[in-house]
């Protein structure tokens, strides 16, 4: 499905009918695709929506150089939103999907029913990160994506999935590379720009699940267990066999934890 929004061709894949609109805000430097296990699996019941966010998949980046920054990604969720005339959504992101999220939620927090929250952090990046998030850029710009899934796809899959499952991992090096090395640059440096949410937590009046594979270095247990306990209504799942992409690489365990949350919240 694309729609023009905001002067750009916009990309979603879609399943299901019903009032409880569930979106999958997906992870850098994916695009909605990583969703399709879920939009094939999930009760039809409930309206899925699976955007490609500004640059990714088949979604259009526009003319601008500046950094993808979360709240730019926020503002096309909502403007996407109001196209399809949709009221309350229940926002499902995982890492950056979980960040624009968070900038969603500073912003639109009256549209938003629920939160899934996949391995994600609410911090901001250290100077640290931040430089490794500029340097990614560099060499993304001038040596492709490839170089995304190289220095990306070890921490994204556990042990056990890339022994286990290679043609996921083939999969995900598919997806990255066929990211336009610029968006994924131009994210790269977003993330870096985006702003502590911790002392939003406490702030969140809505049911959130917060999801987390149990071998995630990126996002950690530990870090999930903060995030929940700092939420008022707040719930975790920790996935075992998983590492940042619990969606993909055990898909039956996701969906279950899922679904349990949105019935446990009808
Ligand atoms: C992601 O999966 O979206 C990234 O790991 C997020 C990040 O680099 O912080």
């Amino acid at each position: 499905m694309q729609a023009t929004i905001d002067g750009i061709r916009m990309h979603w894949r879609e399943a299901g009918h019903g009032p409880r609109v569930v979106v999958f805000v997906h992870a850098f430097p994916l695009d909605g695709l990583m969703w399709e296990d879920q939009l094939r699996r999930l009760p039809r019941r409930w309206r899925l929506l699976a955007p490609d966010l500004r640059g990714f998949g088949m979604t259009r980046a526009g003319d601008s150089q500046e950094p993808l920054t979360m709240e730019r990604f926020a503002d096309d969720l909502a403007l996407w939103l109001e196209h399809l005339g949709t009221d309350r959504v229940t926002l499902c992101g995982l890492s950056m999907g979980g960040y624009v999220a968070f900038a969603f939620w500073r912003r639109y927090r009256e549209r938003v029913s629920a939160l899934v929250l996949c391995d994600t952090r609410a911090g901001a990046d250290s100077e640290e990160g931040r430089e490794a998030r500029r340097t990614l850029a560099a060499r993304v710009r001038a040596e492709g994506a490839q170089v995304a899934a190289e220095a990306l796809i070890p921490r994204l899959l556990a042990q056990g999935t890339r022994r286990g499952r290679p043609e996921l991992e083939q999969r995900l090096r598919a997806m990255i590379e066929s990211q336009p090395a610029e968006s994924i640059a131009r994210a790269a440096e977003g993330m870096a720009l985006r702003e502590d949410s911790t002392p939003l937590l406490r702030e969140i009046d809505v049911p959130v699940l917060v999801v987390v594979g149990g071998e995630d270095a990126i996002a950690t247990v530990e870090e999930a267990s903060r995030m929940r306990d700092a939420i008022p209504d707040a719930r975790l799942v920790e996935i075992a066999g998983a590492a940042h992409l619990p969606n993909l690489e055990q898909p039956a365990a996701f969906d279950t934890a899922l679904v349990h949350f949105l019935e446990a919240i009808e």
